[in-house]
């Protein structure tokens, strides 16, 4: 579906960025992996590369710092030509109560989740106007339009990536680009490896279908938002939560 496509993906060291990273390369696509962690993204990279054969290259980059990010994205256009598919993944929790929370706590989750979408989109989107064709796809949260106690500050960054894709989507529909977001629910991943048993619990009870999702599911949509298939769909949030809600 993505044949000789070049996706550049954020956060892709583990969890959902790496089964988005995975998947995309099973479609055909190069991938450049971008991380904070360089060792576990190389060893997640490698892992890609053995399995797809697909061309992979990883940077080390903070998507919440604008210089980084523009030589992550000018590497990877010295190596693979061009960027076709953005996906940004990467994402940060810092939770507390309104209250008790500290200016650190709110600035980190914005900067990191919606000033980094913000980075990375604006790096790539002049070579896709270009090209006349691009895929950006940006990884929300439910909590972003239900919001959840003790994570104002992601629930606000996710929000501002829902606001920011349709603007987007709005901004360059005449050029070939599509944006869009996902919203997925509770994923197992690091993430949420922290939830105590009763949190867990209690969540699960409000899954109508009684489970968490895997980071395929999330990394599934994402291939067929960045496929030809996908052409007429911008300016959307794809809920993918088992139910949870709608
Ligand atoms: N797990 C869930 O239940 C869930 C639900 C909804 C949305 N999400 C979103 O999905 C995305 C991936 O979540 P995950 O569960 O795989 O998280 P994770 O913590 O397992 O992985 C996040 C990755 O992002 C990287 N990262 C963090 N800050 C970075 C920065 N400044 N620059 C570059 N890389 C950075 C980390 O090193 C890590 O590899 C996030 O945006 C998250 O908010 C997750």
């Amino acid at each position: 579906m993505l044949k000789d496509k070049v996706a550049f993906i954020t956060g892709a060291s583990r969890g959902i960025g790496n089964a988005i990273a995975t998947v995309l390369a099973k479609s055909g696509a190069d991938i450049a992996g971008i991380d904070l962690n360089i060792d576990e993204l190389k060893s997640a990279m490698k892992r890609v590369e053995d399995t797809t054969g697909r061309r992979v290259i990883t940077v080390q980059a903070d998507v919440g710092d604008s210089g980084s990010v523009e030589r992550a994205v000018e590497e990877a256009i010295k190596v693979f030509g061009r960027i076709d598919i953005l996906v940004n993944n990467a994402g940060i929790t810092r939770d507390n109560i309104v209250l008790r929370m500290k200016d650190d706590e709110w600035d980190r989750v914005i900067r990191t989740n919606l000033t980094g979408t913000y980075h990375c989109t604006k790096a790539v989107i002049r070579g896709m106007i270009k090209n006349r064709r691009g895929r950006i796809i940006s990884i929300a949260s439910v909590v972003g339009v239900m919001g959840n106690a003790g994570q104002a500050n992601y629930a606000a960054s996710k929000a501002g990536i829902i606001g920011f894709t349709k603007s987007v989507a709005r901004e360059y529909a005449n050029r070939g680009i599509t944006a869009n977001a996902i919203a997925p629910g509770f994923i197992e991943t690091d993430m949420t490896k922290v939830l105590t048993e009763e949190v867990r619990n209690t969540l699960i009870s409000q899954i109508p279908m009684g489970r968490l999702g895997s980071p395929e599911d999330i990394a599934n949509v994402v291939e067929f938002l960045a496929s030809d298939e996908a052409t007429y769909i911008t300016g959307q949030v794809i809920h993918v939560n088992g139910g949870m809600y709608m």
